[in-house]
């Protein structure tokens, strides 16, 4: 048995010190939160957002970076993993909804949900993986959402929830395929989270009482309950955790 005194102690296991964080989507919400968890977690860290406008001031408070990016162009997504050769560690957070019934979806609805939501996740993946299978080592994070999980109600969102879903066999797809090479792929599945995406939502009195109803927890969670999930699985706290989805929904899918 190692003595106490040799081991590292366990709040350590959470440093991010001397590593480099990417989130996508970092600009605003829960990957705003998530890139200032790991910036206080001693990661350098860079957004990678379409948002200008407000990722740049994100960034600057973070003591980060900020980089244009959408996540939908390969092309771009591939020159970025390139110029950034050292990310250690990778946070897909970037993703949309549209909210229409399934019969009236619009073609140009289901194409931009599976594009940033899916599309999106697997060429960061992909091209920012590749680095990391090439240093031996790394963490992915994504953000899925309990919508991979159950389908929600009362707003019809059919390609927002498949998208979800995609994204957590996903993550065991890859986990399973680069275990052995060094880089740990997991997820996270928010519950109804307060941020622009749901502020619709919560306009809509239908809508907000059934969330709040069928939530065991009776609230939303706020961005920053999110991020310390991410922080676990990003670091050497999760060495023995792979292939993962970490539900953080307040309870929603107990019932
Ligand atoms: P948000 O709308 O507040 O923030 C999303 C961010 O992603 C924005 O900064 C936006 O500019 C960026 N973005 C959108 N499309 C992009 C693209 N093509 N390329 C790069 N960046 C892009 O949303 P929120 O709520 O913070 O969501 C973050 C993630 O959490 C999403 O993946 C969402 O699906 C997921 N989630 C959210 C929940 C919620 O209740 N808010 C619940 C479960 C999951």
């Amino acid at each position: 048995m190692t003595p106490t005194s040799q081991m590292p102690h366990i709040l350590d296991l959470f440093r991010l010190d001397g590593r480099h964080a990417l989130v996508t989507g970092g600009a605003q919400g829960i990957g705003f939160e998530i890139a200032r968890g790991l910036a206080q977690a001693g990661a350098r860290v860079t957004i990678a957002d379409l948002n200008p406008d407000v990722g740049e001031g994100a960034a600057r408070e973070l003591d980060g970076t900020f980089e244009r990016l959408n996540v939908t162009d390969a092309d771009a997504v591939a020159d970025l993993a390139r110029r950034l050769p050292d990310v250690d560690v990778l946070v897909n957070n970037a993703g949309i909804v549209r909210n229409a019934p399934a019969e009236d979806t619009p073609d140009d609805d289901w194409r931009a949900v599976l594009s940033v939501n899916l599309d999106g996740v697997f060429w960061c993946c992909r091209e920012f993986g590749r680095t990391m299978l090439a240093r031996g080592r790394g963490a992915i994070v994504s953000t899925a959402s309990m919508s991979g999980l159950i389908s929600n109600h009362p707003q019809p969102q059919a390609a927002y929830n498949a998208s979800k879903a995609a994204v957590i066999h996903l993550t065991r797809s890859l986990a399973g395929e680069w275990a052995s090479r060094g880089v740990r792929v997991n997820a996270v599945a928010p519950g109804y989270t307060a941020t622009p995406l749901t502020r619709r939502g919560l306009e809509t009195p239908e809508w907000r009482e059934t969330w709040l109803k069928e939530t065991p927890l009776g609230r939303l969670a706020e961005p920053r309950e999110i991020a310390p999930a991410v922080l676990y699985l990003a670091s050497d706290a999760a060495s023995f955790v792979t292939g993962h989805t970490l539900v953080v929904d307040g309870g929603y899918t107990v019932w």
